[in-house]
């Protein structure tokens, strides 16, 4: 998609979604989005009150989400839902899109990464991460957004931040004229409560090695990740040096984060040093990336997303 490369099945089709979820080795309470080709096959799926319309047809196609009511009579398989009364539906560009379109079917497509792991973002990146798992990738050139979609609930006419993404808040607000809210702390998923806000996990996105946030420094064995050109004392001399935007565009820094974690993963440096991003636009949707990146890894959080 123009998000991310995504692992996609039938929704309709449990077998198939099961594969889905055997190969990213993701949990089965974590639910999948249902990829639509347009607002006619998505109200076949989920109920969209006069909000959901509106938002709808603001940005679709496009890096948006929405969490909807899931119709009764929907031919959506459960295990795509994981048991939600709730159903994530996208209209996205591109090669998914027309796909779903061919086929007449809702397509059911987490990241196609292993589970914790970097999303992929060429064709390559998939061929790495899952390789004979999967038995064909459409190879649709490098994504153009390289983040995932923003995820909205839509529940009583009122708008929730459930992901941020591809897809700036403040332009949802602006475009749509009503505030979004963002999770409450007490609500944001945690190991406790991984049912709460599935797509809100703790350790994801994770490369192999170590990664430090804010960094005022790098040693020599380390990389630099960096954003507008910013230096610190040692990244004359770091192992690697990765500017997501010298010009400072977080349009361009999305387009370019997880192809440059992917490259310091591949650096044999022995951690990844952060520096600061702004946390505006698509500054709120990177930042939530690498916290994730940086967050402790257990054994339960490995398995996630
Ligand atoms: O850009 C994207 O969103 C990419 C491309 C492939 O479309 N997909 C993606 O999927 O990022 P995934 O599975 O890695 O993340 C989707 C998130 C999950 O964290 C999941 O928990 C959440 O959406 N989600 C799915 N269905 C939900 C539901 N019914 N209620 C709440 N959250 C849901
Ligand atoms: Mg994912």
């Amino acid at each position: 998609t123009e998000t991310v490369y995504g692992l996609g099945a039938d929704a309709t089709n449990g077998a198939g979604v099961a594969h889905v979820f055997d190969a990213k080795g993701r949990p089965s309470f974590n639910p999948l989005i249902a990829h639509v080709a347009d607002m006619p096959m998505a109200e076949r799926y989920g109920v969209f009150d006069e909000t959901a319309r509106h938002l709808a047809s603001l940005f679709w196609p496009g890096p948006l989400t929405l969490v909807v009511p899931h119709r009764a009579d929907s031919a959506i398989h459960p295990l795509v839902t994981a048991g939600n009364e709730a159903v994530a539906l996208r209209v996205p560009t591109g090669p998914v899109q027309a796909l779903a379109k061919l086929i007449d079917r809702p397509i059911a497509a987490p990241s196609a990464n292993r589970s914790g792991r970097i999303s992929a973002t060429t064709a390559q990146d998939v061929a790495n991460e899952l390789g004979e798992a999967v038995p064909l990738i459409l190879d649709g050139g490098p994504t153009a957004i390289g983040l995932e979609s923003t995820i909205i609930g839509v529940e009583k006419g009122t708008l929730r931040l459930l992901r941020p993404g591809g897809l700036a808040v403040e332009q949802i607000a602006a475009k749509s004229g009503m505030p979004v809210a963002t999770l409450r702390p007490a609500e944001a998923h945690d190991d406790a409560n991984p049912a709460a806000a599935p797509g809100m996990l703790t350790s994801h996105y994770a490369p192999s090695m170590p990664v430090r946030l804010n960094a005022v420094s790098v040693s020599a064995d380390e990389a630099y990740l960096t954003f507008g050109g910013q230096m610190v004392r040692g990244a004359g001399v770091c192992r690697l040096v990765v500017d997501l935007s010298p010009q400072g565009d977080l349009v361009e820094a999305a387009a370019s984060l997880f192809a440059a974690m992917r490259r310091v993963d591949q650096s044999g440096a022995s951690a990844m040093a952060v520096a600061p991003i702004p946390q505006t636009g698509l500054g709120l949707a990177i930042n939530d990336r690498l916290k994730r990146a940086a967050a402790p890894r257990n054994t339960m959080d490995a398995r996630h997303g």
